[in-house]
């Protein structure tokens, strides 16, 4: 009964918890929350960005916003950070968003950094999610927003492991959300194709043709995010052409689909 649209989620002086809110999507989703009137918690390793979003925010929607440094690819990161908000008030939401990708020869990586991105990516988002979806079922309400992204559908050629990471979020977040279908605690996925943020130049990636065209602004990508979050829906993927290309992948066989990403990737 609870999955029904209609009923939306309220905001307006609920707690979110936003990671990777430094920059591109995270900022974006932090934004708005804040205009939709939610108080945040925003964490990041750079801390100046995150305290100038927060004066922002605070001014020009008067709620109230605290900042947490985290390193959420170090193995006491998610710890940390859960430890940091045991101090501050509840977390009625949570928005696992911060992680990085990696491009290029899949075994050739260091390991050392891709140990790292697996850290970020996927043992810190299911830390995070177990601690707060533990307690959001005990209070009996709540929201976990992951974002996953198209990559989570098939395999990446040239992305192999960040791909594999992606596919993690998306799998765990769709069977948790069943699991809790009886209780008004959420975990919903959004999966973003390919979004003019940071993330290609971090990830050592330059776009393709067909991926700039099709790129959306990560404002765009948040509304489209917090949208699902207030109605509770389960896998968002936003523009018309991700939604495309997603509902054709379908219909592909995996082998096929692996040999058609790596033309578009690597
Ligand atoms: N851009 C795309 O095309 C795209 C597509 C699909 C999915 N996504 C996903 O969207 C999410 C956000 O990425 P983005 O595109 O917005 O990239 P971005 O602009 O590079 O932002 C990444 C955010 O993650 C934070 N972060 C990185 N490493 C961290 C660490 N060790 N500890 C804590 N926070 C860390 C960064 O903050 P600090 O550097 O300050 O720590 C930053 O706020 C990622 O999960 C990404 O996989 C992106």
């Amino acid at each position: 009964m609870f999955h029904h649209a209609a009923m939306g989620f309220e905001l307006g002086g609920r707690r979110a918890l936003v990671t990777g809110a430094s920059a591109g999507i995270g900022r974006e989703i932090a934004r708005e929350l804040a205009a939709r009137g939610a108080h945040l918690t925003l964490a990041a390793r750079r801390l100046d960005r995150l305290e100038e979003l927060a004066v922002a925010l605070r001014e020009a929607h008067g709620v109230e916003v605290e900042v947490v440094e985290a390193d959420l690819a170090h193995s006491h990161g998610a710890g940390d950070l859960i430890a940091a908000c045991g101090e501050g008030p509840e977390i009625d939401v949570l928005v696992n968003n911060a992680g990085v990708g990696m491009h290029g020869d899949g075994v050739g990586h260091a390991w050392v950094d891709e140990r790292q991105m697996i850290q970020l990516n996927v043992i810190a988002v299911a830390e995070l999610t177990k601690h707060f979806a533990s307690r959001m079922r005990s209070r009996g309400t709540g929201r976990i927003l992951q974002v996953a992204s198209t990559a989570s559908f098939l395999p990446c050629p040239g992305y192999a492991a960040y791909g594999a990471t992606k596919a993690f979020v998306l799998h765990h977040a769709e069977a948790l959300d069943e699991e809790l279908r009886d209780v008004d605690v959420r975990v919903l996925a959004l999966c973003p194709g390919s979004t003019n943020t940071d993330f290609f130049e971090i990830s050592g990636n330059v776009r393709g043709r067909a991926q700039v065209a099709t790129s959306l602004d990560p404002a765009a990508v948040a509304r489209a995010g917090v949208d699902a979050l207030q109605r509770g829906r389960r896998v968002t993927v936003p523009g018309l052409a991700n939604k495309l290309t997603t509902a054709g992948l379908r219909v592909i066989p995996r082998r096929l689909q692996a040999t058609l990403a790596r033309k578009v990737l690597e």
